[in-house]
């Protein structure tokens, strides 16, 4: 018996990264899974480990910051499996710059996907989720807990995020469903293995945002959003999970 027996989730950013974990991780615990994203290459690489470990995933394109495809992804998924359980909104993007410098373009994208995003999901899954006594998994970041420089639109939309989290988690305490939100902080994924810092940047600042222990696997922050998303869980409402290896301990 896994533990998302019986259980749909749809997954946001399934292409790559955390997205992909946690793909893997709940189809291979039960669920049946239904990926977006907007690489279509990402999303087939995902569905093919998916489908070589046993297990069940179906994928759509979706640009998260696009209010209508968030419903139509939304339809889809209710369409392949007939049901909504857990709603997981992990696609993000990072955009580094000093901030004098960022051009409104990458402001704008940023919030789009980062925040809007979770926000134009949550939306369209909450009439299902009410249906089904699901649950939300929204993916910030340390960057939401701290200040950091260079990535001061990230760090906007993972707060953000959080405050979304928590905004939504009352509104809905008395409805019988869930809404947490996990963060990580610094993850070897394509997000962090692309991020261009200006070659003119303060080293010592980044120090406080660096951390002493290394970085994560997205396997291992995958395993936190399991447990959150499960029913193990229960109890958490409105809880905002720092799986950052102590980064904003200090
Ligand atoms: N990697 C880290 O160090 C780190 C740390 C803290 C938080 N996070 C957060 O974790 C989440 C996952 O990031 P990751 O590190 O796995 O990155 P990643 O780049 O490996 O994966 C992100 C996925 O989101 C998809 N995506 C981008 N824009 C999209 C859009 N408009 N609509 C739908 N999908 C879109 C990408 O195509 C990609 O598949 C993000 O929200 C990120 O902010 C990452």
């Amino acid at each position: 018996m896994g533990r998302f027996d019986g259980k749909v989730v749809l997954i946001t950013g399934a292409g790559s990264g955390m997205g992909r974990a946690v793909a893997l991780r709940l189809a291979g615990e039960g669920a049946r899974v239904f990926g977006i994203d907007v690489s279509v290459d990402g999303l087939a690489g995902t569905a093919k480990r998916v489908s070589e470990a046993g297990g069940a995933m179906q994928t759509g394109i979706c640009d998260v910051s696009r209010r209508d495809d968030c419903f139509a992804a939304v339809d889809a998924c209710i369409a392949a499996f007939g049901r909504l359980d857990v709603l997981a909104n992990v696609a993000g993007i990072l955009r580094v710059a000093h901030a004098h410098e960022m051009p409104q373009r990458d402001w704008d994208q940023v919030i789009g996907v980062n925040l809007s995003g979770p926000f134009f999901m949550s939306q369209a899954a909450l009439p299902r989720l009410l249906e089904s006594r699901g649950n939300i998994v929204n993916v910030a970041s340390n960057a939401g807990l701290m200040g950091q420089a260079y990535t001061a639109a990230y760090c906007a939309s993972k707060a953000g995020l959080v405050s979304l989290t928590k905004s939504l988690a009352m509104e809905y305490v008395k409805r019988g469903i869930r809404i947490n939100c996990v963060c990580p902080a610094g993850t070897q994924t394509a997000l962090t293995a692309s991020a261009k810092f200006p070659s003119d940047v303060d080293p010592q600042l980044m120090m406080r945002y660096s951390g002493f222990r290394g970085m994560s696997q997205p396997d291992e922050i995958a395993a936190v959003i399991a447990f959150v998303a499960s029913d193990e869980a229960g109890s958490m409402h409105g809880s905002i999970v720092q799986a950052d290896q102590g980064v904003t301990a200090g």
